[in-house]
């Protein structure tokens, strides 16, 4: 059942380029001009015209609806609220009959999350709910949807559900987008051609294995570890921090690169490590300034860069390089290396990767 690996966890880090085809089969055809998701047709209208759109969810689905977030606000220019499911649902928030909540679960039973849009839904908001469990309880209680098809995810820790929830909700912005005209067509083209390509690079970032175990190795025994990254890979920077917490017990935060001066740089010392996701896009710039600034203060730096980057490797103790794509997709690429080097520091800690102490595959007490 477990195909050949150790554990889950690794099968399903593995089946990656699969899972996330299977995310856009039928829904995209770059060279057909094809972008279709079934469950956002009917109601094409709503999106067009809200003015609003609400995530709510918890643990890794919420950091797959912070990517989201950058997402639909620069594609489709629709301001967006990230939420967590057990804030939102207590806080008296305010919500408006125009406004799309859209509720991101893998298991489709987490309390907290179906409880908060069973909230939205008496306040006359649209439920929009995006699972990998078929007729589960948010699929069930949401007015329309999108499934994930990353099949069984039977880790405790999400890999696979992640990178498909990610994908599901690309498509979904690059759809909303082009029906409300907030895009150039040369890009959406682009990027429907690039999301193609995904499957693909994400195979090329699995090759990365056997590096990042020697990583792991390294830092194995330590106490701490600090996550950094900015713009669509500052979500990133929070799913590696919380994949490295939940199986191996080390204590790890991760923070936008940018923050660190407020605060968490006077943690920085020789014998922190940190991973900073530092692909080549928009802020790349202020992100080498960042692991200078990590650098000067002994920081031991692991640099996630894209393939061919010849200025951080001068600066980092240790670079794991990934294909080059858009920044806007950059996720689905650069959490492999994070996933893989959370799961070998577990192993490697004689830590039962697969059940995690404490946690449960869907958490249905609020
Ligand atoms: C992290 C993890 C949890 C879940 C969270 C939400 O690896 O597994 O943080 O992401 O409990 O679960 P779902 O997506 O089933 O609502």
């Amino acid at each position: 059942e477990k195909g050949g690996y150790e554990h889950f966890m690794l099968k399903e880090i593995f089946e990656q380029p699969r899972s996330i085809m299977d995310s856009m089969r039928g829904r995209l055809i770059a060279d057909q001009n094809h972008l279709m998701m079934g469950g956002i047709r009917e109601y094409a209208n709503k999106f067009v015209a809200a003015d609003r759109i609400l995530i709510v969810a918890c643990g890794t689905s919420w950091h797959a609806g912070l990517v989201a977030e950058y997402l639909f606000e620069e594609f489709a220019r629709i301001p967006v609220e990230v939420e967590y499911a057990s804030e939102f649902r207590y806080r008296n928030p305010v919500i408006r009959e125009s406004d799309i909540v859209i509720a991101i679960s893998q298991s489709g039973e987490t309390a907290d999350t179906l409880a908060a849009i069973e909230l939205a839904k008496s306040k006359g908001a649209t439920i929009f709910g995006v699972c990998n469990v078929v007729g589960s309880s948010i699929a069930r209680a949401s007015d329309a949807g999108a499934y994930t098809h990353a099949g069984p995810e039977i880790g405790v820790a999400s890999t696979k559900a992640f990178t498909a929830q990610v994908t599901v909700l690309t498509l979904m912005a690059l759809m909303v987008a082009e029906k409300r005209g907030t895009m150039e067509n040369s890009r959406l083209r682009q990027l429907m051609v690039e999301m193609e390509n995904i499957p693909a690079k994400v195979e090329q970032a699995l090759k990365l294995d056997a590096k990042i175990q020697h990583i792991a190795d390294v830092f194995k025994d330590v106490p701490n570890f600090l996550y950094l990254g900015r713009g669509y890979n500052f979500p990133v920077a929070l799913e590696g921090a919380l994949k490295l917490k939940e199986i191996s017990y080390i204590h790890a935060e991760g923070y936008p690169a940018a923050e660190m001066k407020h605060g968490p740089i006077a943690l920085i010392d020789e014998n922190m490590p940190v991973v900073v996701i530092a692909t080549k896009d928009s802020s790349y710039e202020k992100i080498v300034s960042n692991i200078q600034e990590v650098k000067a203060r002994k920081g031991r730096i692991i640099a996630i860069v894209t393939e061919g980057d010849d200025v951080i490797p001068d600066m980092a103790e240790f670079v794991i390089e990934v294909p080059a794509a858009d920044e806007a997709l950059v996720p689905l690429i650069s959490v492999i290396p994070l996933q893989l080097l959370s799961y070998h520091i577990a192993v490697m800690r004689g830590c039962n990767v697969d059940q995690p102490r404490n946690l449960a595959k869907s958490v249905t007490v609020e």
